[in-house]
């Protein structure tokens, strides 16, 4: 990479949007421009310093124009919260890139030319779908310029409570009203911060290492239920009773009340006791009869309701027969082998975390489902010879794996095993796209959907059909 002396670029139109939702620049001589907030339409004038494998990376000075897709974002904190970069484009226009995105890897990458594209399945919600949120306390608030002056005339709150600021891990920017979770998701989160000033609770210092409140967990269910979990640092039990004890008389729908106390250097949750303050341990989430159990630490995707679409599309794929044998590779808590189960004969699940096997074993019990197996391990490893000779051989194979796709072992031994279709569930087309072309001299990559599951980012969830040649 060269940094230069800044180069101004006018005019700059804004032709597409790339990879990692970053839009596409062009100027009049055909240099290419990635800038941060533009909408393909826009006509700008650039300013940058930095080029890199043939392409700049430009700041934007000036609008000369703008595109008819662009509109204005619905929320107050966006461009500084870091999050739902894409507010300011029309929906339609979004699922229009997604699917393009998704199109043009399992042709660019995959190489795939006979896949045909079912159009892109939209959210049922815009904003207010996601079941799960998570806040950061912090006493040194990111702050605009004009309140960096009033700080300095003593007269600002610094305390705040939101989302880390991009890039700066000690700041804070302090959310009024976030669009992502339904209510009383802000209500819950705004009321904690007025009590905590109001009372005198010092929101953590993330540099000193110190603070009585450190992070808010949200998560909520379809039926409106909700669980929080706050996060202290110092175990101070007279004032942590009084705010939980607030909390629950003021919101009945809080069915899992919950705390730790957390004095390590990162505040993740995986490693700490969760104590119960009030209700259960868990809020449960319904789907097509079937009852998830979730627990502070548990995995489910984070849009329940376009969950549910994804996996009766994924069973659509399938197309299961009553005597199929079925694997679920990367089954995390079981979700999509609980989906399939009362439609085949039965089904073995794979994932590396033993608490999301323990919780899929639950969830398999809890819902009278005696057709279902699991098995804790890596992939790579466990998915062997061995594996299929205790199982035996799958008819239909399902794999969703991490944003890295799969290990290369693991796409051999899809290739040697007896199913005769798999479906490739995955939220990176590239890394999809990547392991379809290892696949494909065994395999017709057959039909591709795309499925929009956060609204509001460049993120996209794709389920590719593979059938037997
Ligand atoms: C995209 S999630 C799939 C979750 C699940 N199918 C669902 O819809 O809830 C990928 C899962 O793969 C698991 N995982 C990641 N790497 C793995 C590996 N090497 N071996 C087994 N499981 C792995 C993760 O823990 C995670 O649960």
């Amino acid at each position: 990479m060269s940094k230069k002396k800044p180069k101004i670029f006018d005019p700059v139109r804004v032709v597409d949007i790339a990879a990692k939702g970053q839009a596409v620049g062009k100027t009049d001589d055909g240099q290419v421009i990635f800038l941060e907030g533009a909408v393909p339409g826009d006509v700008v004038q650039v300013q940058s310093s930095r080029k890199r494998k043939g392409a700049w990376q430009g700041r934007i000075l000036k609008y000369h124009s703008y595109a008819p897709e662009r509109r204005d974002p619905a929320c107050e904190h966006f461009g500084v919260c870091g999050g739902c970069k894409w507010q300011h484009l029309d929906y339609s226009a979004q699922l229009q890139y997604k699917a393009k995105e998704v199109e043009h890897n399992l042709r660019h990458i995959g190489k795939l030319e006979n896949i045909s594209f079912e159009d892109i399945l939209q959210a049922p919600s815009e904003y207010f779908y996601r079941n799960k949120m998570e806040f950061s306390f912090s006493n040194q608030r990111w702050l605009t310029a004009a309140e960096i002056q009033q700080a300095e005339d003593g007269v600002l709150e610094k305390n705040g409570l939101g989302f880390h600021k991009p890039r700066m891990w000690d700041k804070v920017v302090d959310i009024q009203t976030c669009h992502l979770q339904a209510d009383p998701s802000n209500e819950i989160r705004n009321f904690i911060r007025a009590y905590a000033l109001e009372h005198q609770l010092s929101f953590f210092d993330p540099r000193a290492q110190k603070g009585f409140l450190r992070t808010l967990m949200i998560r909520n269910t379809l039926e409106g239920a909700f669980m929080v979990l706050i996060q202290f640092y110092d175990d101070h039990k007279p004032q942590r009773d009084l705010l939980l004890k607030s909390l629950e008389e003021r919101f009945p729908q809080i069915q899992s009340l919950l705390y730790c106390i957390n004095q390590k250097a990162n505040d993740t949750l995986y490693d700490q006791e969760i104590i119960c303050f009030s209700g259960k341990p868990y809020i449960t989430e319904h789907m097509e009869g079937l009852a998830f159990k979730i627990n502070a630490k548990s995995f489910f995707q984070t849009n329940s309701a376009q969950a549910l679409a994804l996996y009766q599309r994924v069973r659509d794929f399938a197309g299961l027969q009553a005597t199929d044998r079925v694997y679920d590779l990367y089954t995390g808590t079981g979700t999509i082998a609980l989906f399939m189960a009362r439609h085949c004969q039965k089904v073995v699940g794979i994932e590396s975390v033993p608490e999301a096997i323990e919780a899929a074993q639950e969830n398999a019990v809890e819902n009278g489902i005696d057709n279902c197996f699991f098995e804790v391990g890596d992939m790579k490893d466990c998915f062997n010879d061995a594996f299929i000779d205790r199982h035996g051989a799958a008819d239909v194979i399902i794999t969703d794996p991490p944003r890295s796709g799969m290990h290369p072992d693991v796409v051999q031994q899809l290739i040697q095993s007896s199913a005769s279709k798999i479906v490739y569930v995955s939220c990176n087309s590239a890394t999809q796209a990547r392991d379809l072309a290892l696949m494909k001299d065994s395999f017709e990559v057959v039909k591709s959907q795309a499925v929009d599951m956060f609204p509001q980012t460049h993120h996209v969830e794709n389920i590719v059909l593979l059938i037997r040649k």
